[in-house]
């Protein structure tokens, strides 16, 4: 296990410093990338398949930065079905009816193969969530939810969850450690997609896994060995470079959705906007409570069809039409393109992943779009 304790450094500083080989004469600034599938007998490390330098490096500022002992995956749905993995056969998840897609599809398969039992509760409904606790092994969360942000009282459902035994684990993609840290409030593991805001720049797929429970380091960790979900060392490294940047990209990102989010609930074309930094919100105020921050994924319907709705995506200039979230260039899609997306998911819902344009750049392109769309 990597350690991750006694920082009380600020996350601006942890993302520059964390995960740097030691400082001696002509040591090496950034942690080299380790192109190695095997190593000389007599070291921890021993095989590539079961660690490798870069990992750890890119382990261990992550960790620094949710504040819990982190394994990198391969992807982010690596990680999520190394957490499935370690259940035992016929456990009894349960999990939000809303949440990305992929972990959706996922739950759903597991479950029509009698690998888990899954009780799908409404995540923004404290009391139903926890009417549903009875008898489950392990409490799935992802908070905001992908694409209808959604916000988990987390203090509140981690809290039910722990005092009946359940093991929690919560999906931080949305949120990231700048916004809350799931550990700090008694989760038993944090996942990230560092495919998204940590990597930063759309150019790699990966995953993690963080906890403070030897237990659950261990079974994770023979997860990745085993099922093989190892990341590359080179996106490791990519990632890595990615953090040093984050917290700048994701406070710029974060500002420019809470504008956007602010002007598409003025605009005549808009039907609906979610941004649980909305005032006007239903999440916002339980949000205030636990969040520093609201991230900067906006959602919002159309005040028209599903090809019109695509019409508009289709239009943008700057905002490129494409999935996936969390880079320095805004994204938008409408997310019922996707057969796996949840049917209540709007058809003219579109999710937009902001970028660090200029703001009224993308609010240009935006109201351009949602002209051309009419
Ligand atoms: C909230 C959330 N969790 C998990 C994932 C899966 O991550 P990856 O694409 O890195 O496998 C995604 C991907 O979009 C996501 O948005």
């Amino acid at each position: 296990m990597s350690s991750h304790r006694g920082s009380d450094q600020k996350p601006e500083t942890i993302a520059i410093t964390a995960g740097r080989p030691v400082v001696a004469p002509d040591s090496d600034l950034n942690q080299p990338i380790s192109l190695n599938s095997t190593f000389t007998a007599g070291g921890p490390i021993g095989y590539g398949r079961y660690g490798n330098e870069t990992w750890t490096a890119l382990e261990t500022a992550i960790g620094a930065l949710e504040g819990g002992d982190t394994l990198s995956y391969s992807s982010g749905m690596a990680a999520v079905s190394a957490v499935f993995s370690t259940l035992p056969v016929g456990a009894k998840v349960v999990a939000s009816n809303q949440g990305y897609s992929g972990v959706m599809t996922l739950l759903g398969k597991l479950t029509e193969a009698k690998k888990i039992c899954t009780t799908l509760v409404s995540i923004a409904d404290t009391n139903e969530v926890i009417t549903a606790l009875d008898g489950a092994d392990l409490l799935w969360l992802e908070s905001p939810t992908n694409p209808s942000l959604d916000v988990a009282d987390l203090p509140a459902l981690i809290k039910a969850a722990k005092s009946r035994n359940i093991i929690v684990a919560v999906d931080n993609t949305f949120a990231t450690a700048l916004i809350q840290k799931p550990l700090l409030m008694g989760a038993d593991i944090v996942m990230n997609s560092v495919t998204k805001y940590l990597a930063g720049h759309s150019d790699v797929i990966l995953g993690s896994l963080s906890t403070n429970s030897p237990e659950h380091y261990k079974a994770l960790e023979d997860a990745r060995k085993f099922n093989g979900s190892i990341p590359g060392p080179f996106e490791a490294w990519l990632a890595l470079r990615g953090i040093r940047t984050f917290p700048l990209r994701f406070q710029r990102a974060s500002e420019n959705a809470l504008e956007l989010a602010k002007r598409l609930s003025g605009h005549s074309l808009v039907a609906r906007v979610r941004y649980p930094g909305l005032p006007t919100d239903p999440q916002h105020l339980k949000a205030k409570e636990f969040m520093n921050g609201f991230g900067a994924i906006v959602s919002f319907e159309y005040a028209g069809s599903a090809s019109a709705t695509d019409r508009v995506c289709a239009s943008s200039k700057i905002i490129t039409n494409a999935t996936s979230l969390g880079g320095v260039e805004s994204l938008w899609e409408r997310r019922r393109r996707w057969p796996i997306e949840s049917s209540s998911v709007p058809e003219s819902l579109i999710r937009i992943s902001v970028g660090c344009e200029d703001v009224d750049d993308l609010w240009a392109d935006i109201d351009a779009a949602l002209q051309a769309g009419n």
